[in-house]
């Protein structure tokens, strides 16, 4: 079994697979995009399917696909239809913006894919248009769909940003009336290469505080272990609605995850810095023991928790990299 140097069990990884993204949210990257990356800085499929199937083996359950949008990334489904074969592998899930993902849907049913979490930060077309920078609402209005009828799990990703997102919060709530999905505000995270200045005011009880105004019967929901969000629901309402207090509140407590960036970097906390890359040693000619041991020693090895070491030093954390990057 896999654990970190807190003795937490790891049992979850985030693979990031592109670094691109087919949208341009203002508080993730500029307008012209990042310095993307190569085809040959990129892990390979083969070098993904490879390095998932040791973390497999050490104790992973669970792997979130995270974009922007994954399915930028040529031949996803063929990639995810391999990833869902591993033995051992519970969960398979998806984070995406949704731009591509309509078409996928039936095809990620098949394969197991019973969960997808969708960025969706307002109802409003033109408010899409002005956070995102392209004319895609219709698109991921699309995927949220299909999703609802091939009968997914959904949970709707919101970033609430004074001056341009807080009027969706009431709409983006109505939506769990009819809709069984988890609407989920996040606070926005500052990072330090954006140009983009991040609001504290609209923090988790901020937040909560606009939703139990227009609805007091708000009831508090038990949370699934690790959970990231505190949840709650409006009785009555098919669906449920979730704060994740990304940036005031730490659950580093119950931290269960791993990442993998596009070009194969471990990161064992948001927050934190590279501690390995997997790419270079496969590479490298490491074989399957040679990376067992590598991961280990890295994640057993962790540092302090980045939430937590950020409080003591300077005050709250800040992300070094756009989450387009690092996949959220
Ligand atoms: P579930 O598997 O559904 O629990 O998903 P998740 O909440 O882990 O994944 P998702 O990709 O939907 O992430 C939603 C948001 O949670 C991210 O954008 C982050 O803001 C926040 N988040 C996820 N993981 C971490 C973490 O390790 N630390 C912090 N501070 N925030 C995180
Ligand atoms: N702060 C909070 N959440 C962010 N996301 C992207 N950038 C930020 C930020 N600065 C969210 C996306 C997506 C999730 C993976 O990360 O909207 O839902
Ligand atoms: Fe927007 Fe996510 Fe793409 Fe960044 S990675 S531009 S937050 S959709």
């Amino acid at each position: 079994m896999l654990r970190d140097s807190h003795g937490r069990k790891i049992n979850y990884l985030r693979l990031a697979v592109t670094d691109r993204c087919n949208l341009r949210c203002f508080y993730c990257m500029p307008e012209e995009g990042l310095n993307w990356l190569s085809r040959t800085e990129l892990m390979s499929y083969e070098e993904m399917l490879h390095i998932s199937s040791i973390l497999v083996r050490m104790g992973v359950e669970k792997i979130r696909i995270t974009g922007g949008e994954p399915f930028v990334r040529k031949d996803l489904m063929s990639f995810l239809t391999r990833l869902s074969q591993l033995q051992g592998l519970r969960q398979l899930t998806l984070t995406t913006n949704g731009v591509l993902t309509a078409p996928f849907v039936p095809a990620l049913q098949k394969i197991g894919v019973a969960s997808v979490n969708l960025s969706l930060d307002t109802l409003d077309p033109e408010r899409f248009l002005a956070i995102t920078r392209r004319d895609e609402f219709a698109n991921v209005m699309a995927t949220l769909d299909a999703l609802l009828k091939y009968g997914m799990e959904v949970k709707i990703n919101a970033v609430v940003m004074e001056g341009k997102n807080t009027e969706d919060i009431l709409p983006l709530v109505q939506l769990t009336k009819d809709m069984p999905v988890s609407v989920r505000f996040i606070e926005e995270m500052p990072f330090n290469g954006g140009s983009h200045q991040a609001s504290l005011t609209w923090n988790y009880v901020q937040i909560l505080n606009t939703i139990r105004e227009k609805y007091p019967q708000l009831k508090k929901l038990q949370d699934p272990p690790f959970s990231t969000s505190f949840n709650y629901q409006i009785p009555g309402h098919k669906g449920s609605v979730g704060i994740i207090p990304a940036y005031t509140r730490s659950f580093c407590g119950s931290c269960n995850r791993i990442r993998l960036t596009p070009q194969g970097d471990l990161k064992t906390c948001l927050y934190g810095k590279n501690v390995l890359n997997v790419k270079d040693l496969m590479r490298a000619g490491t074989d399957a023991g040679g990376l067992e041991n590598a991961l280990l020693h890295a994640i057993g090895n962790k540092e302090k928790d980045g939430w937590e070491a950020a409080q003591h030093a300077a005050g709250l954390p800040v992300l070094n990299a756009s989450m387009a990057t690092i996949g959220g």
